[in-house]
């Protein structure tokens, strides 16, 4: 048995979709253990692209356990209307194939509302959220007044959860939303969970369900990236769940040890929504990462900012979670570069650092440093590494002796043809 855990590096769609997608063929189970439909993967197969928000990559692929866990956050109506739309291009989901921890949180109409409007009072300060209730989901959570898969057909327990919910956020939405009315609140909470709820319970499972895979292959997919992570992200600009893979023990009750922890990360970085992001490149460099990438957001369309890639950054997380092996993505997108930078120390306050401070206010000071290497051209065979050009395979070596991390899989598109596997993973 071997289990692997894929996760974003730097602030989320680094590319872990597809190679979730790639490694899900030699897994039993796949398993998402964080984050909720926040996140947005795109994956191309044989040219049709499926678009994924909370279920595991797993699930397109026949024979395999796909397993949502408890660290994770469930809006009913949007997963609900994601597997209609996933079966409907003729994906096969059933309680056979999808499992679903029964101590997870789920997402109340309430708190998308509660998103936007916290938002909206935000001002210039605002995160710039995806606007799906996650953060509110999360601090209901941890504030134990949050609505568990397991309750939903628990009467009494429903009605308890929902009085401590709205006495807890009535008077916010009163004074701040002219339109706001509790008893239609809770009957909407009420109406929302009696219309799911029968179908959910189906799909529900022990929390301790991997224990039923100790002999299996096991695939842990990342959302988000590390960066956004709760605890060690750039805080407040971050999301509410821990996303470093570390958070597989928890999020998803695993009992056994990561044998690997694939770290992946694009050739250059990328932000949505707002926060400190050193290497942003307000340039032209900039502008041709956004449209050679086509970096909009999946779940929100939003412009992504970009940058050349953060080498501080990177290694501060790969150190603080573990990871063995790095996936780097899209370096398609850096062919034709004349010179590729790399941010190899911040410049704060007069002084060289490298490490990441976990001020907001010291964050968005940090100027980058960087160190400029040769760029490569496109129209090279990415066969072996071998035949790729020496500018590329130094930058690769630049990447791997900063970080002391092997690069493990190189990835030049979105199909699942266009890598090279340097290690095998399994
Ligand atoms: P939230 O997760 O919706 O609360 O958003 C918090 C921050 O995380 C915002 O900056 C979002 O843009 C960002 N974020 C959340 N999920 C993703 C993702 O899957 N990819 C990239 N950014 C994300
Ligand atoms: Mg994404």
């Amino acid at each position: 048995m071997t289990s692997v855990c894929i996760a974003g590096l730097q602030w989320g769609d680094e590319g872990k979709g597809k190679f979730v997608d790639y490694l899900a063929k030699d897994a039993k189970i796949i398993v998402r253990f964080q984050g909720g439909n926040n996140a947005g993967h795109t994956i191309v197969i044989n040219g049709t692209s499926y678009k994924l928000s909370l279920l595991p990559s797993g699930i397109l692929h026949e024979g395999k356990i796909s397993f949502i866990a408890s660290g994770v956050v469930v809006d009913l109506e949007s997963l609900y209307n994601e597997i209609e739309r996933i079966r409907q291009s003729g994906v096969k989901i059933s309680p056979e194939n999808l499992k679903m921890a029964e101590n997870i949180s789920i997402i109340l109409p309430i708190y998308k509302k509660l998103d936007l409007l916290i938002e909206s009072l935000k001002g210039e300060n605002k995160i710039g959220t995806t606007g799906r209730g996650i953060g509110l989901a999360y601090q209901d959570k941890v504030g134990r007044r949050s609505i568990r898969l397991c309750d939903l057909n628990e009467e009494e327990i429903v009605h308890e959860r929902i009085n401590a919910i709205m006495q807890f956020y009535s008077p916010i939405l009163e004074k701040h939303d002219p339109s706001f009315n509790g008893d239609l609140a809770r009957q909407e909470m009420l109406e929302y969970i009696a219309k799911y709820k029968g179908f959910f319970k189906e799909y529900l499972v022990p929390a301790n369900f991997l224990q039923n895979f100790k002999e299996e292959n096991i695939l842990f997919e990342g959302a988000q990236g590390a960066m956004l992570d709760v605890s060690f992200g750039t805080y407040p600009f971050v999301t509410s769940s821990n996303t470093l893979a570390s958070e597989v023990y928890i999020g998803a009750g695993f009992g056994g040890k990561l044998n690997r922890v694939l770290g992946v990360a694009k050739a250059y970085c990328t932000r949505v929504g707002f926060g400190p992001f050193p290497t942003e490149d307000f340039g032209e460099d900039g502008k041709v990462m956004q449209k050679n990438g086509a970096e909009f957001g999946t779940v929100t369309g939003r412009i992504r900012r970009c940058g050349f890639l953060d080498l501080v950054a990177l290694k501060h997380i790969i150190e603080l979670s573990g990871v063995t092996d790095i996936i780097l993505t899209k370096i398609d997108v850096l062919n034709g570069f004349k010179k590729v930078k790399v941010c190899t120390a911040y410049e704060l306050e007069g002084k060289v650092i490298n490490y990441i401070p976990a001020s907001e206010k010291l964050q968005k000071q940090l100027k980058p440093i960087y160190t400029e290497l040769e760029g490569w051209e496109s129209g090279y065979s990415f066969n072996k590494l071998e035949e790729l050009p020496l500018t590329l395979k130094n930058y690769i070596k630049f990447i791997e002796s900063y970080t002391n991390t092997k690069i493990s899989i190189l990835s030049f598109g979105a199909e699942r043809k266009d890598s090279l596997t340097l290690n095998k993973i399994w």
